[in-house]
C-alpha cells in the first residue's frame, strides 16, 4: 500500500468525532493504513499540538454507541503520533497556503493526497477552488482522492450542480462519494448470498415474490443535529440514499463481472426503472420534535416516510415494494424482507401458521444477518407447526473488532483507490429524480407517538392490497 496524507477537512465535527476518528483507531490496530501515512485535521480554533492530542485521545474514550469496543492506550498513541491539527477558515485562501507548506514537510513534492470533506457543503466549492489553485488536484504529483458525504444535494437541480461542480475540478475516478451502508458488511453479502449460491436467484422473480419491503427504523432523535436535520427531513436525509441502496443491491441483476463498473451499472439498473407512486407518500413528524434544539418551533419537517414503488423491469413488474423509515420509532432496526407467494397447493393450510409465507430477510442492523422464514413441525406427538429461522449470523462480539465498520471498510477501499461501494454521479441522479416525482405535492407531516411504528395513515396503502408491513423479529440472531 502506497503511502499517503489524508486531510480531513473538519476534524472538530460529530462525523469526525463519531465515525472517522474511531475509524482511523480500527485501521490503526489492524494494520490498515501504511507505515507512511500523515493525517492533517483542520477547524477553525487554534489548538496546540498537545491540545490536538488530548482531543483526539478524549474523542477515542468517549462513550460511542458506533464504537465500543476498549481504546488500547499503545494504538491511540501510535495514531495520535500520525496526527496534526492546522487552524483557520476554509473560506480564506491564506488556510491553503498553510496546508501546502504543512504537506510538503510532511510528505515532499510528490505525495499521494486523499481529502475527506467532514465539513458543510457550503464550503465545497471554495475549497476546491483553492485545491485547484495549489495544485493539489494534479495526478502527476500523486493519486489525489476526494471523499464526499451525503447529502449530495437537496433535490435532483442541487445534486447536479455540485455533481457538475466536481467534475469540473476532479475526474469521476477520484470521488468518492460515500453512502456508508454501502460499507456495512451485511450489505455487501447481500451480493455474495445472491450470486455466489445457486440456490436462491431463480427465486427473486415476480412469478415468486409477493412483495418486497425495505425499512430503516430508528429509536431515537435527531441527537444535537437539529440545524441539519430540519432543512432535510427524513425521507430527503435517508430515503433518497440509503434505503434506495438497499433496495438496488438486493434486487440488482448479477453484475457481469465483480468490477465498480458493472456492479455500478446493475444498481443504476434498479434505481433508474422505480416508478414513483406520489399518492402512496405518507409524512410524519414524532410529538416533541418542534421542542428539539435549533428545530424551528413550526417546522413540518418529516422524521418519518412510508411509500409504496414498483420496479418497472420484466423481473419485478408488478411486485409492490414497500419502504418506510424514520426516528423516535418502536425499534431500531434496518432490514429488508423478501416475502414469497404461496403456492396454491400448499399442505398443512389447514393448520396454525399453516398460510405463514416464507420470507428471506436482510438484516442490517441489529442482530445482523440473512434469514429465511420458514415452517417447521414442532417435535411432538400432535402435528402442530412453528415458525422457524434458517440463518446465517454475524459474530455478537461487540468487544471486539467482530468485523469491519463501514467507515473502516469505505476508508481502505478508497485507499486503494476501489469505488465498487462507492456511489457515481448517476445513481445520485437516478435517486433524486425519483424522490423529486414522489415527493412532488409532499403531503403535510401526521403527527406521531414517539415509540410507535408512525402515523397509522402510512398503514393504507399496503392495508389495501390485502397485506401489511412486516413486523421485524428479533428472534433470530439473537445470541
Ligand atoms: N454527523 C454525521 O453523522 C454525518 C453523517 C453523514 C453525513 N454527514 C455530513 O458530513 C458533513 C459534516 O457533518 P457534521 O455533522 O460533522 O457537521 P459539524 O458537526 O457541524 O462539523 C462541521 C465541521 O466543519 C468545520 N467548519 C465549519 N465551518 C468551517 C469554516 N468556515 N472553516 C473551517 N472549518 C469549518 C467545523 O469546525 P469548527 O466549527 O470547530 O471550526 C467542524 O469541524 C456534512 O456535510 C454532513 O451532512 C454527517
Amino acid at each position: 500500500m502506497e503511502d499517503f496524507t489524508l486531510v480531513i477537512f473538519g476534524i472538530t465535527g460529530n462525523l469526525a468525532q463519531v465515525k472517522l476518528i474511531p475509524a482511523l483507531y480500527d485501521m490503526t490496530a489492524s494494520h490498515l493504513l501504511p507505515e507512511g501515512i500523515q493525517i492533517i485535521g483542520t477547524a477553525r480554533s487554534p489548538m496546540e499540538k498537545q491540545q490536538f492530542r488530548d482531543y483526539i485521545a478524549g474523542v477515542l474514550n468517549k462513550e460511542n454507541r458506533h464504537h465500543r469496543h476498549p481504546i488500547e492506550k499503545t494504538i491511540a498513541s501510535r495514531l495520535i503520533s500520525r496526527m496534526h491539527y492546522l487552524n483557520g477558515h476554509l473560506d480564506d485562501p491564506a488556510f491553503y497556503e498553510k496546508l501546502n507548506v504543512q504537506l510538503k514537510k510532511l510528505a515532499g513534492q510528490k505525495q499521494n493526497l486523499i481529502f475527506y470533506l467532514a465539513t458543510y457543503p457550503e464550503l465545497y466549492e471554495v475549497i476546491f477552488k483553492n485545491i485547484q489553485k495549489s495544485e493539489l488536484n494534479t495526478p502527476a504529483k500523486g493519486f489525489t482522492r476526494l471523499m464526499i458525504e451525503k447529502p449530495i444535494g437537496f433535490n435532483r437541480v442541487s445534486s447536479h450542480r455540485l455533481n457538475q461542480l466536481l467534475l469540473k475540478y476532479f475526474s469521476e475516478k477520484q470521488i468518492f462519494r460515500l453512502d456508508h451502508y454501502l460499507g456495512k458488511e451485511a450489505m455487501q453479502n447481500i451480493l455474495t448470498f445472491r450470486f455466489g449460491n445457486g440456490v436462491f436467484e431463480p427465486l427473486m422473480h415476480r412469478h415468486f415474490i409477493d412483495n418486497i419491503q425495505v425499512m430503516a427504523a430508528e429509536d431515537f432523535g435527531i441527537g444535537g443535529r437539529g440545524g441539519y436535520y430540519d432543512s432535510m427531513g427524513a425521507l430527503r436525509d435517508v430515503g433518497q440514499n440509503h434505503l434506495l441502496q438497499m433496495l438496488a443491491l438486493a434486487t440488482m441483476d448479477a453484475p457481469a463481472q465483480f468490477t465498480n463498473e458493472a456492479v455500478t451499472h446493475e444498481r443504476l439498473k434498479i434505481l433508474r426503472s422505480l416508478k414513483p407512486l406520489p399518492g402512496s407518500l405518507v409524512l410524519g413528524q414524532y410529538h416533541g420534535y418542534t421542542q428539539e434544539d435549533k428545530v424551528a418551533p413550526n417546522s413540518e419537517t418529516n422524521t418519518f416516510f412510508a411509500f409504496q414503488t414498483e420496479i418497472q423491469t420484466p423481473r419485478y413488474g408488478g411486485v409492490p415494494v414497500y419502504i418506510r423509515g424514520g426516528k423516535m420509532l418502536a425499534q431500531w432496526v434496518t432490514e429488508i424482507a423478501i416475502t414469497f407467494k404461496n403456492p396454491s397447493n400448499r399442505l398443512f393450510k389447514h393448520l396454525d401458521c399453516g398460510e405463514e409465507p416464507n420470507v428471506l430477510i436482510y438484516r442490517i442492523q441489529p442482530n445482523e444477518g440473512i434469514v429465511l422464514k420458514i415452517l417447521t413441525k414442532m417435535p411432538e406427538h400432535d402435528f402442530k407447526l412453528d415458525v422457524s429461522y434458517m440463518q446465517y449470523c454475524y459474530p455478537q462480539n461487540a468487544s471486539a473488532h467482530a468485523y469491519p465498520d463501514p467507515y473502516v471498510r469505505l476508508l481502505y477501499d478508497a485507499i486503494r483507490g476501489d469505488q465498487t461501494f462507492f456511489n457515481d454521479a448517476g445513481e445520485i441522479d437516478a435517486e433524486w429524480k425519483f424522490i423529486d416525482a414522489l415527493a412532488k405535492n409532499s403531503p403535510k407531516p401526521v403527527i406521531y407517538q414517539p415509540g410507535s411504528w408512525g402515523p397509522k395513515e402510512a398503514g393504507y396503502t399496503i392495508q389495501k392490497s390485502g397485506r401489511c408491513w412486516q413486523e421485524p423479529s428479533l428472534q433470530f440472531c439473537n445470541f
